[in-house]
């Protein structure tokens, strides 16, 4: 059977067949030769959605703006201060509002509970932009990226997540991963490792595809012959300041230095979903050397900046992968 997706929202991976992500990817690779060629691919024309953060962004709100209108679509950007959501108006209503006027919802936010009750209310696709539990449109990103490094035979390969295993884009990995047939591992102290409930719900997904999950604490035993060594920043959006200082006790030892890279297999590659703390050209980096004396927080600039890094093209691919799924919900 096709696949179809018409119509869906897209909350967080769990929800999704091996077959409804594969379809997703290859249509946002066949967007990516679209855009390269610079070839017209207006195919939601006459449509509009509207975009709610209540955190900020940079990749995400980009992606989905310049894809809406690659596609065709007016794009309306609501930023967390600029409409009455939560404050003056439910969730609730607010979806019944946008439901009317847009074709298409996109929401960044805290809670995961919120995402889900604007799909629910809505009537209309809505699409997870990052809540606390999940990242789901980044994951796309992060594969089609894998695939473009190891020629689309990503099966079998092992992912390594170092560092706060427990947040919303490991949570994810361990997901996508799993459906998709590749070795997941999640590297970092016991109190950083994912929710049992994550790990519960991919474990059987994962035998089910062939692939594994481990979670250790041994850097060595986690990225010793990996072919994707990925982190994410120490502290998220959402946690108060007060964290950074047990974070970077906890986390320093799970840093991706170059010694990591070298016990992973030759032809690994570095993956970031950004922001990064790789210098202190930031203010929070410049802030938390003053503090902690800690330059480089969970990559080395030297990692981040080598040929195996290809953190660009996995927040280029962001646009691609976002568009593959406005495009296969909204068509
Ligand atoms: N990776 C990511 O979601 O980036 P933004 O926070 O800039 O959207
Ligand atoms: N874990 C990070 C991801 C940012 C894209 C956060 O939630 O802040």
């Amino acid at each position: 059977m096709g696949v179809n997706l018409s119509g869906r929202s897209f909350l967080r991976l769990l929800d999704f067949s091996t077959e409804e992500i594969e379809y997703m990817l290859n249509l946002a690779k066949n967007f990516k030769d679209l855009k390269r060629t610079g070839t017209p691919h207006r195919y939601l024309e006459g449509k509009n959605i509207v975009l709610l953060f209540q955190k900020t962004s940079t990749r995400t709100r980009c992606a989905f703006e310049v894809g809406g209108m690659d596609l065709g679509m007016g794009v309306t950007y609501l930023d967390p201060g600029s409409s009455q959501m939560g404050k003056k108006e439910s969730i609730e209503d607010t979806a019944r509002v946008l439901g009317r006027m847009y074709d298409g919802i996109e929401f960044r936010g805290f809670a995961q509970e919120d995402v889900e009750e604007l799909a629910a209310k809505a009537g209309v696709p809505v699409w997870n932009g990052l809540t606390d539990l999940w990242h789901p449109t980044q994951m796309l990103a992060d594969i089609l990226t894998v695939q473009e490094n190891f020629n689309y035979d990503i099966k079998g390969k092992t992912l390594v997540f170092m560092g706060d295993c427990k947040n919303n884009v490991a949570r994810s990995l361990m997901v996508v991963c799993a459906k998709l047939g590749m070795n997941f591992v999640a590297c970092g102290p016991q109190e950083c490792m994912p929710a049992n409930d994550v790990i519960d719900a991919c474990k059987p997904i994962a035998e089910e595809n062939g692939c594994t999950i481990k979670l250790t604490s041994d850097v060595k035993d986690a990225c010793t012959g990996a072919h994707v060594i990925y982190t994410d920043v120490w502290v998220s959006m959402g946690e108060p300041d007060e964290v950074w200082t047990e974070r970077i006790k906890q986390l320093e030892a799970f840093r991706v230095t170059t010694e990591v890279m070298a016990m992973a297999d030759p032809s690994a590659i570095f993956l970031h979903c950004l922001p990064a703390f790789h210098d202190t050209n930031t203010t929070i980096g410049a802030d938390i050397a003053e503090k902690f004396g800690v330059t480089e927080m969970e990559v080395e600039d030297a990692v981040f900046e080598s040929k195996q890094s290809k953190v660009f093209d996995e927040a280029e691919n962001r646009m691609h992968t976002i568009k593959a799924v406005m495009y296969a919900t909204l068509k």
